[in-house]
């Protein structure tokens, strides 16, 4: 089955009320239990691939290995890359056959990022290519506090509802991410801190109101750091802070109801991941076989994106809708 575009899994999960997963994919091991996830539980499935990946494992081998995993599954797989950082980058992406690109210029003044998010747009539409914009800034990644992370959210840095309508419209973008306190990789918050999903709601509503329809959102850091991994982690020789928490699933559900129809998950993979290796090493240290200790770390990522898609995204179910 050939790739399916971004554009089509985006209509049918806001008409169904679910969201698609857009999971980071980095070696064969975390493709395969992505797919094989989805796969079994009959789900959608966005694949998504930075530019650290693409400097990782080569463009050529990722591109070869969702060959293969696309000729190996009939479920609906779209590949987009992730925080593509210039127009040379998602041009490549887009002649690589990619069928959605993010173009995040949003460290950039509001002008500056919807001319650059313009010149994508323009490229990409002549070669069927949907683009996601980002408006506001994500604390945590791009705002690094690491370990000491949680509790910085500064309002300045969400997206605002009627500054997004202007965006969306300027820039032509197919789909926004949007910033409502949502943070990179393992320290978002701290203490009770949560998503402000109240301007998740005003922000769809606005792009409701300017006549932009059912517009797709995007919720990057999405992960939700499952303290049971981490503990995993830690207790087999990991270091890992334990005083902040990830996004609660309960918050990506309303997400998902209000309109989030893609959300990014990536550090929960590399934590699964992770307690999957040390447990290995841990329980037998003369282990040397990467078979034995990769296997069961695939095993574990497919376990939590099987948990992903059917308890919390909600798209189990709907590869053939
Ligand atoms: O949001 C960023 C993703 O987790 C990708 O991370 O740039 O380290 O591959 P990366
Ligand atoms: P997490 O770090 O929460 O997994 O977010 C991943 C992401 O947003 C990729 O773009
Ligand atoms: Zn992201």
């Amino acid at each position: 089955m050939p790739l399916t575009t971004t554009r089509e899994l985006f209509a049918k999960a806001l008409k169904g009320k679910y969201a698609i997963g857009a999971f980071n994919v980095n070696n064969m091991e975390l493709l395969q239990a992505i797919v094989e996830a989805c796969e079994e539980e009959k789900a959608p499935v966005i694949l998504q691939i930075s530019k650290g990946a693409r400097q990782y494992a080569n463009p050529v081998y990722l591109k070869k290995l969702i060959e293969a995993a696309v000729s190996l599954t009939n479920i609906p797989i779209a590949v987009h890359l992730d925080h593509g950082d210039s127009f040379e980058l998602c041009k490549d992406a887009i002649d690589e056959g990619f069928t959605s690109v993010m173009i995040d210029a949003s460290y950039e003044p509001f002008d500056k990022n919807v001319e650059i998010c313009r010149r994508v747009v323009e490229y990409a539409h002549k070669h069927n290519c949907v683009v996601e914009g980002e408006l506001g800034h994500l604390v945590g990644a791009q705002f690094d506090e690491g370990e000491a992370g949680g509790g910085h959210s500064k309002s300045g840095h969400y997206t605002d509802p009627e500054e997004a309508v202007k965006f969306v419209k300027l820039s032509g973008v197919d789909s926004l991410a949007v910033a409502i306190g949502n943070s990179h990789g393992a320290y978002k918050f701290k203490g009770a801190q949560r998503l402000d999903l109240e301007r998740l709601k005003a922000i769809k509503q606005a792009l409701m109101d300017a006549g932009l329809g059912d517009y797709p959102l995007v919720l990057h850091g999405a992960s939700s750091v499952p303290r049971d991994i981490v503990e995993e982690i830690n207790k087999f020789g990991g270091k890992l802070g334990t005083d902040t928490s990830g996004v609660p699933e309960a918050d990506i559900e309303i997400a998902r109801r209000l309109g989030c129809c893609k959300v990014n998950i990536d550090t929960d993979l590399r934590l699964a991941f992770t307690a999957g290796i040390r447990k290995v090493f841990a329980e037998n240290p003369k282990e040397f076989d990467p078979r034995k200790y990769l296997g069961p770390a695939r095993a574990k990522v497919k376990e939590l994106v099987r948990h992903k898609v059917r308890n919390v995204l909600c798209c189990a179910g709907h590869a053939f809708d």
